[in-house]
């Protein structure tokens, strides 16, 4: 395993890695991504190796912009809404994959749907740019554990199992993108909530359902995002042997944000988490968090790091 900084000369040399079938972790503006040639179906197998990750969970394809996302899916007339609000940036949409798609089979775990994203992240749009094919890529951590918002944290979780790391400091917003998925009448669901508050999106498309069985996301497991620690949750204070996770004025060993930003604090939970859990916690307390904006995606996470299975 090699880290590099993420100038030209090491985006070049990435792009060479994954012509190669190699794997490649880089930054995106919301979590680092363990990156392989999504039409290379061997490349593939080795992320699905290397997370530890079953392979019925689909990988998100990523693409430089909406017009490459068109020659893999059909996007209906409110997926290209959202597309051209928030493309690049941290949306997923998941659409009926076209048969010319050249992602392989496995990266969509053999369903007749794709995910795809463009991301925003200069890191992640020149080497999209240099390797000029569609990159599968799941956040650069082991399967179930939490995700990576730092070079260093891929590298604690992958080591050998990953050839190349590009980094790029921290990801600036910190938890993954939002997923929306349509159902057979068009309207879209919300598969994951994330980086974009669930108001942002239906202020595009209207209010958004649940998943419901047709389009549930796979990797949606109860259990997830989980550091080695267990969690309270909703805790008001600080228990003799815990490490206490705090949020605004419940202040804490460290404080999502003082301020009550919600940004701020999904931008600091992975490593926060990450680091409470190095300091050899049993348990860690984490503060209530409101659950409006993206307190619904750090809400959702936390209890999937909190569930037992
Ligand atoms: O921000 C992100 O989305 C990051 C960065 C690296 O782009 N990626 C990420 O990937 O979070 P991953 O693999 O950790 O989560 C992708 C989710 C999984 O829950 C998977 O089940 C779902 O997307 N997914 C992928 N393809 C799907 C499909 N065809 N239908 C439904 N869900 C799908
Ligand atoms: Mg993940």
């Amino acid at each position: 395993m090699r880290i590099l900084k993420a100038n030209d000369a090491a985006i070049a040399e990435a792009a060479r890695v994954l012509r190669a079938g190699g794997l490649v972790a880089f930054a995106t503006e919301t979590v680092y991504g363990l990156g392989a040639d999504a039409t290379n179906a061997s490349a593939v197998a080795r992320v699905f190796a290397a997370k530890g990750r079953p392979r019925f969970n689909p990988l998100i394809a990523h693409v430089r912009s909406l017009d490459q996302a068109r020659d893999h899916a059909a996007l209906s007339p409110a997926a290209l809404k959202l597309a051209e609000r928030f493309w690049p940036g941290p949306l997923t949409l998941v659409a009926p994959r076209k048969a010319q798609s050249a992602v392989c089979d496995l990266a969509c775990a053999g369903l007749d749907t794709i995910a795809l994203r463009v991301p925003s992240h200069p890191v992640a749009q020149a080497l999209l740019g240099a390797f000029d094919r569609p990159i599968a890529a799941p956040s650069a951590n082991r399967s179930g554990h939490v995700s990576a918002t730092r070079a260093t944290h891929v590298a604690e979780d992958l080591g050998a199992d990953v050839d190349l790391i590009l980094d790029a400091e921290a990801a600036p917003l910190g938890i993954e993108s939002t997923i929306v998925g349509f159902a057979g009448d068009g309207s879209a669901r919300l598969l994951r909530p994330g980086a974009i508050a669930r108001e942002e999106i239906e202020a595009i498309v209207g209010a958004l359902g649940a998943p419901g069985e047709s389009v549930a996301a796979p990797g949606m497991l109860a259990k997830h995002y989980a550091p080695r620690a267990r969690l309270r949750l909703d805790a008001e204070e600080k228990r003799p042997n815990e490490l206490y996770l705090g949020f605004g004025a419940r202040g804490g060993d460290l404080n999502l944000s003082a301020a009550s930003d919600l940004r701020e604090a999904a931008a600091n939970l992975y490593a926060h988490l990450r680091a409470l859990d190095a300091r050899g916690a049993g348990c860690i307390a984490v503060a209530p968090i409101p659950r409006e904006g993206l307190g619904e995606a750090i809400g959702d996470r936390l209890a999937r790091a909190a569930a037992r299975e």
